[in-house]
């Protein structure tokens, strides 16, 4: 009996998030604003003046790797923000972080990463993308295990938090965390430092999900520590591509922001 209930934790211990990214979620508000498409394979999350929407994924996780294919609205988006994040809830929350900073018809989106743990965050790092984000699917990962923390665009790192709770930096290890995805109106600070905002004639504002794939582990139920992604890192090639995205998309890290923190920089962004 033990025996069969410990192959049964095994056997559920992983979500089979698949091909359709319906199946997977509940909507977290804004329901008469999202669509599903594709006989459910894909989601569609709009915003106007009456309300957002966002979706938020079915099972609460703690550790996984994590991908969602989006795409995102076209042409003048000034003062939206989409995202793709992990959360836990309450207080002292934990929440990875992708937001997509809308802008003006021909300008570039900024893409943000950021990291919160036991409810500390303010660990943007923000990008220019090397495609338009808004002309294909592209694929948006988050690596979750107890060493780190990747943030992967098409499979390139674009930053890397590190488990450092030795020198007192707290790290998500212990809340489970949920998938959201949203769009919603950030007219007081996303584009141009908040100086643009939404043109609602413009509206509705749309954002495309599909391929939500949660290769992770239930919170609450054992998860197997052979996991291939529970040691993943980056090896050398992979190091050189991060190297590459920080020289020439990299446009702000607060490890390098000196006015912000003027008496040092936070621990985790000191070398060992
Ligand atoms: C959008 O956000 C701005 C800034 O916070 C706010 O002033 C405005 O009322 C909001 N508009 C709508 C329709 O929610
Ligand atoms: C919007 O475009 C301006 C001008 O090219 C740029 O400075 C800014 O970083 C872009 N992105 C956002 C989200 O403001």
């Amino acid at each position: 009996m033990a025996i069969l209930l410990y192959i049964l934790n095994i056997c559920f211990a992983f979500t089979l998030a698949s091909a359709s990214i319906s199946t997977n979620v509940d909507i977290l508000y804004g329901a008469d604003h999202i669509k599903v498409l594709d006989h459910g394979r894909e989601m569609q999350l709009s915003l106007d003046q009456s309300s957002g929407s966002g979706i938020q994924s079915k099972n609460e996780y703690l550790f996984g790797k994590f991908d969602m294919k989006i795409k995102l609205n076209p042409k003048d988006s000034a003062g939206t923000v989409t995202s793709y994040y992990l959360s836990s809830q309450g207080s002292n929350h934990d929440e990875l972080d992708f937001e997509f900073l809308g802008n003006l018809s021909g300008s570039p989106y900024i893409m943000q990463t950021n990291v919160f743990s036991n409810g500390g965050g303010n660990r943007e790092v923000k990008f220019f993308l090397w495609f338009d984000p808004t002309e294909a699917f592209h694929t948006y990962t988050v690596l979750w295990n107890p060493h780190r923390i990747i943030f992967y665009v098409d499979s390139i790192p674009v930053s890397v938090f590190k488990n450092k709770e030795k020198v007192g930096v707290p790290y998500p290890n212990k809340q489970g965390m949920r998938m959201y995805s949203t769009i919603w109106n950030g007219s007081n600070w996303a584009t141009r430092g908040g100086t643009v905002k939404i043109d609602w004639s413009k509206a509705p504002f749309i954002a495309n999900y599909r391929s939500y794939w949660a290769n992770a582990c239930v919170f609450g139920k054992y998860c197997p520590p052979t996991s291939p992604w529970m040691g993943e890192g980056l090896n050398g090639n992979q190091k050189k591509l991060l190297k590459w995205v920080r020289k020439h998309y990299m446009i702000y890290d607060y490890c390098s922001d000196i006015k912000r923190f003027p008496r040092g920089f936070p621990r985790e962004c000191l070398r060992n």
